[in-house]
């Protein structure tokens, strides 16, 4: 089993988005997976993966009794065949200063599936800290932007502070826009060699991106909509296996 973080301390960096590509690739590889939505101002990914009325939703246990303690078989809710989601819960807002960073570890122990994939808050705080200890591969979606550069170099620092040497950590570009006519000297591409160049960040960024495209936004709005490897989705199906493929080593379906 990995467990796979999704932080960035940045808002809508594309956390939930990446969730929601990392989830469906791995459903149509055949991978037993269990979702643990741990934002707990937005809960999105529980939106986006629980196709059941609100009044449904709101019933049942969260990820707020699993920091409580209460097993993750009883707070699991099958969303689908093979993926089980723990939906978030504002509540979860009781645990930001928590003296433990391993109630989320422990809860993990011993589980039965292939991946857990746990989307986060744009924060720091304890959950985090709790969610970064029990996972193995961390990946944080950056902008091209200056403030993107700067929330990662306080990022990197807490992460420094947690001392997590084994956490397989992956910068990856989302919304990402090439320089336009190649011209070097525009505010976007001298952003992005501040990143390239920067020595903590280089060793850790994924050399595959995920575009800046409509294709994603639609791909979370519309429940039926699919990326494909033979249709005017491709480039979106090609980022996504190509991400997939180098950081899981998984290799996704013709559609996702
Ligand atoms: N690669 C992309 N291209 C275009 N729009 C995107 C892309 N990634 C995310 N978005 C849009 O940006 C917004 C924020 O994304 P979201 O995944 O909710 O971020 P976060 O979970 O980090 O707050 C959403 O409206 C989403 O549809
Ligand atoms: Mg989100």
């Amino acid at each position: 089993m990995k467990t796979i973080a999704i932080n960035s301390i940045k808002g809508g960096t594309g956390k939930s988005t990446l969730s929601v590509l990392f989830i469906n690739a791995l459903m149509r590889a055949g991978k037993k997976c269990l979702v643990i939505d741990a934002d707990a101002s937005n809960n999105s990914l529980s939106f986006y993966l629980d196709n059941s009325s609100g009044l449904e939703a709101s019933q049942g246990h969260t990820v707020f009794d699993l920091f409580l303690g209460t097993k993750v078989q009883d707070c699991v809710k099958k969303v689908q065949d093979n993926l089980d989601l723990i939906r978030g819960d504002v509540r979860l807002n009781e645990f930001r200063s928590t003296d433990s960073l391993k109630r989320l570890k422990r809860a993990l122990q011993g589980l039965d599936y292939d991946f857990v994939i746990i989307d986060t808050s744009p924060t720091y705080d304890n959950i985090i800290g709790n969610v970064l200890t029990a996972s193995d591969i961390l990946l944080i979606p950056v902008q091209q932007d200056i403030f993107s550069f700067q929330v990662l170099k306080y990022q990197f620092e807490k992460l420094a502070d947690l001392e997590l040497d084994d956490l397989d950590t992956h910068i990856i570009f989302n919304q990402f826009e090439k320089p336009l006519n190649g011209n070097q000297e525009t505010y976007r591409n001298q952003i992005t060699n501040m990143f390239l160049e920067n020595e903590v960040f280089k060793p850790f960024i994924n050399k595959y991106h995920l575009s800046r495209s409509s294709v994603y936004r639609k791909y979370i709005n519309k429940r039926n909509y699919r990326l494909s490897s033979k249709s005017e989705t491709q480039k979106g199906y090609e980022e996504v296996q190509n991400l997939v493929q180098n950081i899981l080593g998984v290799t996704i379906k013709e559609v996702i």
